[in-house]
């Protein structure tokens, strides 16, 4: 593999609905960048999963370790691993968008030389096996579809023994709650009994699978993991965003309620069941 000008490796990869999903949409999943908006779910939600990872990752020391953030997006989690003295960062991701902005962003921020960046899919990747301390797959085995198996194996093949894998799937019961509240009836009976559900961005929309939680714990222990612990995370954050954003609540009502919503995201953490993503912390 060469590096292109952007210093990104382009692996050449089979396409899935997923990839092509995120490739056409006009704004990439910038998830980093939205972190900064204080009226974005993004947000709200990310202390629960970096309260996960350090959960986690509890006794586990990073330094000099190799971690593979996949499905990194524009590097989110990455900079998580890089305030832990993570020595190499493999950051792959489908949308090379996405990977630019994480190569711009690294420059600015001094941490250039500590990732690789790869634009290639999490079903195939251009890693040489046991070479990986922990891997971190946030909202990413899903969009690969019929590869969804095939990429937990693949990641399991790539990790050290005792190496582990902190991955998220999105959990049939939110969604369903979601699809309901704003899809109705009948996209809700889709997403319970087909396990569909939809994706969308303007005119962009990508449709995906939900597996039952049994079928997902299958997947990861088939291919050979030990589940260490499992968290869900809740629907509530992008409910209340979607209100917002169809005009339900107002700026004003969220910019004066921060803070109950902050205490209500920490209730919900503790007590709430309507998880929108099972977090899941995996170990080879
Ligand atoms: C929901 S975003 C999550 C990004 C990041 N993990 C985070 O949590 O901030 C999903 C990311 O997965 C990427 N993706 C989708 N299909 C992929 C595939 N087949 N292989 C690798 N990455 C993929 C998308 O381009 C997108 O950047």
């Amino acid at each position: 593999m060469i590096k292109d000008r952007n210093g990104i490796y382009v692996y050449p990869f089979h396409k899935t609905e997923g990839s092509e999903f995120h490739e056409k949409r006009d704004r990439p999943a910038l998830l980093r960048e939205l972190n900064d908006n204080i009226l974005h779910q993004i947000n709200w939600e990310t202390p629960f999963y970096i309260n996960f990872l350090e959960e986690c990752l509890k006794g586990f020391d990073l330094t000099g370790k190799t971690c593979l953030d996949l499905g990194s997006g524009d590097g989110r989690f990455t900079t998580y691993l890089i305030s832990k003295g993570v020595k190499n960062i493999i950051c792959v991701d489908s949308d090379y968008k996405t990977l630019h902005s994480l190569s711009v962003f690294s420059e600015k921020e001094n941490f250039k030389d500590k990732i690789t960046l790869i634009n290639c899919s999490a079903h195939d990747l251009p890693i040489d096996d046991e070479s990986i301390d922990v891997v971190l797959a946030l909202g990413v085995f899903y969009y690969l579809g019929e590869f969804h198996k095939i990429g937990i194996k693949n990641v399991f093949d790539k990790l050290v023994k005792g190496g582990m894998l902190i991955s998220s799937e999105p959990c049939k019961e939110g969604i369903a709650m979601r699809s309901l509240i704003f899809e109705g009836l009948n996209q809700m009976f889709d997403t319970i009994f087909k396990g569909e559900f939809y994706e969308k961005q303007g005119d962009i929309k990508g449709k995906f699978f939900l597996h039952d939680q049994d079928e997902l714990l299958s997947m990861y222990q088939d291919s050979g993991f030990n589940l260490e612990k499992r968290k869900g995370l809740s629907i509530f954050h992008q409910i209340v965003r979607i209100l917002y954003v169809k005009g339900s609540i107002t700026k004003n009502d969220l910019e004066s309620n921060l803070q109950n919503l902050s205490r209500v995201f920490d209730y919900l953490d503790k007590n709430g069941t309507f998880d929108k993503t099972h977090l899941f912390h995996h170990v080879k």
